[in-house]
């Protein structure tokens, strides 16, 4: 277990580390970064240079969460804790001294998930009771729920990765339900910041005005087709959001969950 307390340094907007220039604060808990072990980064080298990036961003801390899927199973924890170690220790180097690097997986769920993850054989979210789950696009709705009372009822705690991209979803009231039965919702940065006329995009931003979105997420796996991109939400979030659920979204609730690892955390995020 990480028993490390969790620090971060305050926000900061002003001019940081020489000429680098911040954007808002932000902690990524989905995100492809430990080399050779999914389709993202392909080289620690790479790993830097992502890191890299999403620090210019405002990223002070990830989540690594290479996918664990029937093309990528992910065998050994103790090995992904391990290259958090290692990237850690280089991003403080390279990046930032204060960078942290918490250990995770993107958990393709299927009916094996919750007995392996009763025999540690799955990584949550920086050790706590927090999941990054994910399903096929066209997953019906009612295997969604089910996994989420499945998870919810052993006090597991699922976060939909990328939540915009499951049509069942689309249809009025259903992210309320299943927000009702347990689960927590993530969101990509990449989908607030396409065009207005993109239907997906306008779904994402009636999700973030109604409040219904718990975490903001990269899923970055590269430096090119699939790099850290928060820019253009972030500048549409700051015309349209409340100030005190974007800081949310983009850090205090990931705070949160890394503080659920620790022994003494009494921190729970508030459903909507
Ligand atoms: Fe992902």
């Amino acid at each position: 277990m990480f028993t490390r307390r969790v620090r971060f340094s305050v926000t900061c907007n002003a001019f940081c580390n020489g000429e680098i220039r911040l954007k808002m604060k932000k902690i990524d808990i989905h995100c492809h970064v430990l080399p050779k072990l999914d389709d993202g980064s392909a080289s620690l080298q790479e790993s830097i240079r992502m890191l890299k990036l999403a620090y210019r961003q405002g990223i002070q801390a990830v989540v690594a969460t290479p996918h664990d899927s029937h093309q990528f199973r992910q065998e050994d924890p103790e090995k992904i804790r391990n290259l958090c170690r290692r990237l850690e220790t280089r991003a403080r180097a390279e990046v930032n001294p204060d960078f942290r690097v918490y250990p995770g997986e993107e958990i393709f769920y299927s009916q094996e998930t919750l007995e392996k993850l009763k025999r540690n054989q799955l990584l949550t979210i920086g050790e706590s009771r927090y999941i990054l789950i994910e399903f096929m696009p066209n997953v019906p709705y009612s295997l969604l729920y089910r996994a989420v009372r499945e998870l919810t009822e052993e006090q597991y705690r699922p976060i939909l990765a990328h939540m915009e991209r499951y049509g069942v979803l689309r249809e009025k009231g259903r992210v309320e339900e299943l927000i009702k039965a347990g689960a927590y919702m993530q969101m990509n940065y990449r989908r607030i910041g396409g065009r207005w006329y993109d239907e997906t995009v306008r779904w994402c931003r009636k999700m973030l005005k109604n409040q219904k979105v718990h975490f903001l997420a990269t899923d970055m796996h590269n430096t090119k087709s699939r790099r850290p991109q928060t820019q253009e939400a972030e500048a549409w979030m700051e015309k349209h959001l409340e100030r005190t659920y974007i800081e949310e979204i983009a850090w205090k609730n990931q705070e949160k969950i890394l503080r659920d690892a620790q022994p003494d955390a009494e921190m729970d995020i508030l459903h909507n």
